[in-house]
């Protein structure tokens, strides 16, 4: 499916670590859809990932950013402004990581620095990435930005830990930076709130590795947001998650309930 809905736009991609990120299916939907782009990633995931084999078959060029350094962000901007010969049209925010997750602390016995660690990598630099394009005007009008959330940020699912708070944090800052920055250069930015996909963030959350692989349906999400066809819709989270969301039970749920309750009455 490509129909050149993003040609002529000039993007930035955060958070491609692997064939398996859901940035890396974003960025092979919008080279197909006729984009320009730089890839970008934190310095230690270059060294640890495979990104240079996206650039290669995507012809774009990678840049070095922690999110959570404003110079290196402003530095992105600029070095990205340059590469592409213009402003910026879409900006993928697509980084998550939570310390205490990884070290397998629960909820209630959190290491608070491991805390702030993960909320300044998941969540503050949601609101970093668009301060530095802010303070260099290096978005364009009708700009789009996107982060990625999930449904952890409304309604509990204990093994995302404090990733639930961070994300509540992430919406919040699309709703805030969206009002501004609509009301400055008309840039839109949204939220895609994805059910589980089967990547390297994702499978760091027991429960989340017997997912089906929808990084590819999230793309073309993402793709959608960052085209001229969504250009009124800002400051929301969306759900991406077939209906899961607004679902009560599902037959197939409420089935497997009752061959429990079934099997429970015989013994
Ligand atoms: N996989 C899922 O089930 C799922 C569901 C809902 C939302 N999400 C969200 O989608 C986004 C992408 O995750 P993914 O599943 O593709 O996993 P992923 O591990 O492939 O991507 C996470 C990325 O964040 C990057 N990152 C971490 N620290 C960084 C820093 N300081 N600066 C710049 N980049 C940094 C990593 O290098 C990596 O590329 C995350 O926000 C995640 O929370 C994932």
């Amino acid at each position: 499916m490509s129909n050149n809905i993003l040609e002529g736009k000039r993007g930035i991609i955060f958070g491609a670590l692997d064939n398996k990120s859901i940035a890396w299916k974003v960025a092979e939907h919008a080279h197909a859809e006729g984009a320009t782009f730089v890839l970008t990633n934190a310095p230690i995931a270059l060294r640890m990932g495979t990104i240079n084999e996206l650039a290669e078959k995507t012809g774009s060029k990678v840049i070095p950013a922690d999110a959570t350094s404003m110079d290196d962000l402003k530095a992105l901007y600029e070095g990205a402004m340059k590469e592409l010969d213009g402003k910026i049209d879409f900006v993928l925010h697509s980084i998550g990581m939570s310390v205490n997750v990884r070290k397998g602390r629960a909820y209630y016995e959190q290491n608070y620095d491991w805390t702030m660690k993960g909320y300044d990598v998941s969540a503050m630099s949601f609101h970093k990435t668009m301060q530095a394009a802010w303070e260099l005007d290096a978005i364009n009008e009708w700009g789009s930005v996107v982060g990625l959330s999930y449904i952890a940020a409304q309604r509990v699912f204990h093994t995302y830990n404090d990733m639930a708070d961070n994300k509540a944090v992430l919406e919040s800052i699309a709703r805030s930076f969206g009002y501004h920055y609509g009301l400055r250069n008309k840039v839109r930015v949204n939220t895609i709130s994805q059910s589980p996909t089967d990547t390297t963030a994702g499978s760091g959350v027991d429960g989340f590795d017997g997912f089906y692989r929808f990084a590819n349906d999230c793309a073309d999400y993402c793709i959608s947001l960052f085209s001229d066809y969504t250009r009124k819709v800002t400051m929301q989270n969306l759900f991406h998650d077939g209906g899961f969301s607004f679902t009560g039970m599902s037959e197939t749920a409420m089935d497997t309930y009752l061959k429990v309750l079934e099997e429970e009455k015989k013994g």
